[in-house]
């Protein structure tokens, strides 16, 4: 751990300069708006140690991929998320000598990432080698309003002396990926233009064509004045800007105003991309930074306004909780369904920026329930996309007749992770996306979702499951061999529990909703039947067949469910009696060293129990719960959560509020000391889902909405907001009720503590706690 941030509740606060924690706090007090994302480098030049980061949605490269021996089937390349052009450049210069903090005595220094109004500020009195001492704040923001717009107002006053200053914004496109793999670059120039009133440079990328386009304008004040001051061009191969130059007598205070507009292929025609982003300045300047500012924090206070979480009691809770929130909403906003989030979302280059199974898994119910239907129905849309891609890759694998297997790791809709045992064998993905289908419709009542688009995607997902398990005549069963579960620390076992369970489950979907849609939608029913050729009786029958006939590992000691066969062959140790010099395991022990062990990285079995937990009984959840989460390290970010909700269901709550901790300052305290790579932005929507699902109780069940809430002890009362179909509840429970607030819509049923009631419109409903839960 390494918690060097103060607790505040509505801003993340860095005090002192520590330059061992940089990177760190460029991950932390990242900024971004759905299009784009920007870590939190510094303006001016920094010499120490820095990963420079900013990432423009739906753009990446083609990397090639690299492993150690080839083997048929591998995705030809790594997409990775790229570092485009510099952005926010502002050098600054005194007499001659560049502003490098990290030459500089830095006396005071403070970051504030502020959560409320979405914008970051950097105050720092520093002095340089030659003894002038400077003092300057700092601020910036990517606009939620106007998504293709960034700015930054840059404050300096020169405390102690007269001097030659300059102060240089520019646009650099000559930037690396520091995971590139043949250390090569990705961009190209295409067009520059470099002038004192606005700067121009268009790269596009060496494979795939992408085209960015950035351009930049500035004013400049001198002690409230605005000046023109004496300049240079600077213009060189993909670098264009200007050097403005003062003489500056001591106490003179510079504003400086930097304007940026951000475009790329995805959006705009390439052949008009001076205009376009010409016409962005333009706005921008007409506006000004504080109109800007503004209309960016009234889109802040809008999405505050339905999605946040408030604690009372517990000021490191409530930090947590917004900034998963405020992380999550700056990384999609479900404008473009080309988009969707990466494990690190805009904040660094790790997992490629591309899409996985967790955007299914974690964050759908975030998206849907704070941002509202629209947002998920784009994710959903984003995979519908991709069925056709789906079905080529099954496809090369040797499936056929329509069946689809969704990548592990996507951009496109091409698989692009390289590992065999994941890209291969983690398949239990595809069922991750039939379940959002279903938790989507079961939440927001869409049916006409399933007779557009779901069924299509439901029947490809059923046909792959059918042909991926093979009957075993010693057993008299259906198995499935060579697999990966959610829980990675084991490769290539036979009939891990959660995917056979899993493909059960997708089968019987599959073949209900396309009951559904034949009685509903015949007209599209029929027309999708002919179009995949989807023989029902036929296949339904197969799948039934299966359904019924899945083999699935016991304990036939305990009853406990076997995550896979042979688990009980391990030697059984709990992670309680681990030598914490031996954790984290995955740096501290060889790979095949973890693979014979018995510890669990993530929620494998309990991951089923999760999804499913309507069909097990209390006893049930219990008992392979307290056996399980033993025997797990949390070693992927995704896990505390679905251990938190678990136990909370199961009464457990201090076990629920140790693992909500844990996934909720995961990066704040960055607790497995890697924070600096990026945040795990898709497991912040597992924190929520903790609050929400866990402690709130709170469950669809009929179409209906229902709450059965905990409080943990640290806390005196917590609230959280839910868009259900047309209402707007605010839902607030303390120590002993629970008050339901219907802010917007009509009337409506819930259920709570198992109890009927009507909230009527605007009106407010009240219940006593009932003790205990489970
Ligand atoms: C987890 C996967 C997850 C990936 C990206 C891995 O460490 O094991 O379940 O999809 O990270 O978050």
């Amino acid at each position: 751990m390494n918690p060097y941030l103060k607790h505040d509740e509505w801003c993340i606060i860095e005090e002192g300069f520590n330059p061992a924690n940089t990177r760190a706090s460029e991950s932390i007090f990242s900024i971004g708006n759905g299009a784009m994302g920007q870590r939190a480098n510094f303006e001016e030049q920094f010499s120490g140690d820095t990963l420079q980061g900013s990432y423009i949605g739906g753009v990446y490269y083609p990397d090639k991929t690299r492993v150690g021996w080839w083997k048929n089937g591998y995705p030809e390349y790594f997409a990775k998320v790229i570092n485009s052009t510099n952005w926010i450049g502002i050098d600054i210069d005194i007499n001659g000598e560049p502003l490098d903090l990290a030459k500089c005595k830095v006396e005071e220094f403070r970051r504030v990432l502020n959560m409320k109004e979405g914008f970051l500020e950097r105050t720092f009195t520093c002095e340089n080698s030659s003894g002038v001492r400077l003092e300057a704040n700092v601020k910036r923001f990517l606009s939620i309003a106007n998504p293709e717009v960034g700015a930054i107002r840059y404050n300096l006053k020169i405390l102690n002396a007269d001097v030659k200053f300059c102060i240089a914004p520019y646009l650099d496109g000559d930037v690396q990926n520091e995971d590139s793999n043949y250390g090569e670059k990705f961009w190209d120039e295409v067009e520059r233009h470099a002038d004192v009133n606005q700067s121009l440079l268009v790269t596009k990328t060496r494979k795939l064509d992408f085209h960015v386009g950035h351009a930049m304008r500035y004013s400049l004040y001198l002690n409230g004045q605005k000046v023109v001051a004496e300049s240079n061009l600077l213009d060189k191969h993909m670098y264009a800007g200007c050097k403005l130059f003062l003489n500056l007598k001591s106490g003179d205070e510079v504003e400086f105003y930097k304007y940026a507009a951000v475009i790329s292929s995805l959006n705009h025609e390439k052949g008009m991309f001076p205009k376009v982003l010409t016409q962005l300045l333009d706005l921008a300047i007409s506006k000004g930074y504080t109109q800007l500012l503004k209309e960016h924090s009234e889109a802040w206070n809008e999405i505050w306004n339905h999605s946040d979480i408030t604690i009372e009691g517990d000021l490191a809770a409530q930090q947590a909780i917004r900034f998963n929130i405020f992380q999550l909403s700056q990384t999609y906003t479900g404008k473009d369904e080309r988009l969707n989030i990466g494990p690190k979302g805009f904040t660094g280059e790790k997992y490629g920026g591309s899409t996985y199974w967790d955007t299914e898994a974690y964050c759908l119910p975030f998206y849907m329930i704070t941002h509202g239907q629209s947002v998920a129905r784009q994710l959903l849309l984003y995979r519908y996309k991709h069925l056709g891609k789906a079905i080529e890759n099954a496809q090369k694998l040797g499936f056929t007749d329509g069946a689809a297997l969704y990548p592990m790791v996507t951009m496109n809709g091409e698989e692009c992770h390289n590992e065999w045992e994941i890209t291969f064998e983690e398949i239990h993905r595809n069922g991750a996306i039939a379940f959002a289908i279903y938790n989507y419709v079961r939440y927001t009542g869409d049916k006409n979702y399933l007779a557009n688009f779901g069924l299509e995607v439901l029947i490809a997902i059923a046909r792959f499951w059918a042909q991926r398990v093979n009957f075993s005549d010693e057993k008299g069963k259906y198995v499935m061999l060579g697999v990966t579960g959610p829980n990675e620390y084991e490769n290539n076992v036979n009939n891990n529990w959660y995917t056979n369970y899993l493909a059960c489950w997708c089968l019987e979907y599959a073949q209900k909703v396309a009951e559904y849609v034949k009685e509903n939608h015949a007209e599209k029913y029929n027309a999708l039947t002919a179009k995949i050729s989807f023989n029902r009786t036929q296949e339904v029958s197969k799948w039934r067949d299966i359904r019924e006939n899945m083999f699935f590992p016991v304990d036939t000691k305990t009853g406990i469910i076997l995550q896979q066969e042979g688990y009980m062959d391990k030697e059984q140790i709990l992670v309680k009696d681990l030598d914490p010099k031996h954790r984290p395991l995955n740096q501290k022990w060889s790979w095949d060293r973890i693979l014979r062990s018995c510890f669990i990285k993530q929620a494998d079995v309990l991951q089923g129990m999760y999804f499913f937990e309507d069909n097990f009984d209390l006893e049930t959840i219990r008992k392979n719960f307290d056996f399980y989460e033993a025997r797990t390290v949390h070693e992927s970010s995704l896990s505390p959560c679905v251990h938190s909700v678990l136990a909370a269901k199961i009464g457990n709550i201090e076990k629920a509020y140790e693992l909500y901790l844990r996934t909720a300052r995961l990066d704040l305290d960055d607790y497995n000391r890697e924070v600096r790579e990026g945040l795990h932005i898709t497991s912040m929507a597992g924190t929520w889902i903790s609050i929400v699902e866990g402690f709130g109780g709170m469950r669809v069940k009929d179409n209906m909405l229902c709450f059965n809430p905990l409080i943990p002890t640290q806390w005196k009362s917590y609230s959280f907001k839910v868009c259900f179909r047309e209402n707007i509840l605010k839902v607030i429970v303390s120590k002993d009720d629970i008050a339901v607030i219907n802010e917007e819509g009509p009337a409506i049923p819930l259920l709570v503590f198992g109890d009927k009631h009507t909230l009527a419109a605007k009106a407010t409903l009240t219940v006593e706690r009932k003790s205990g839960r489970g």
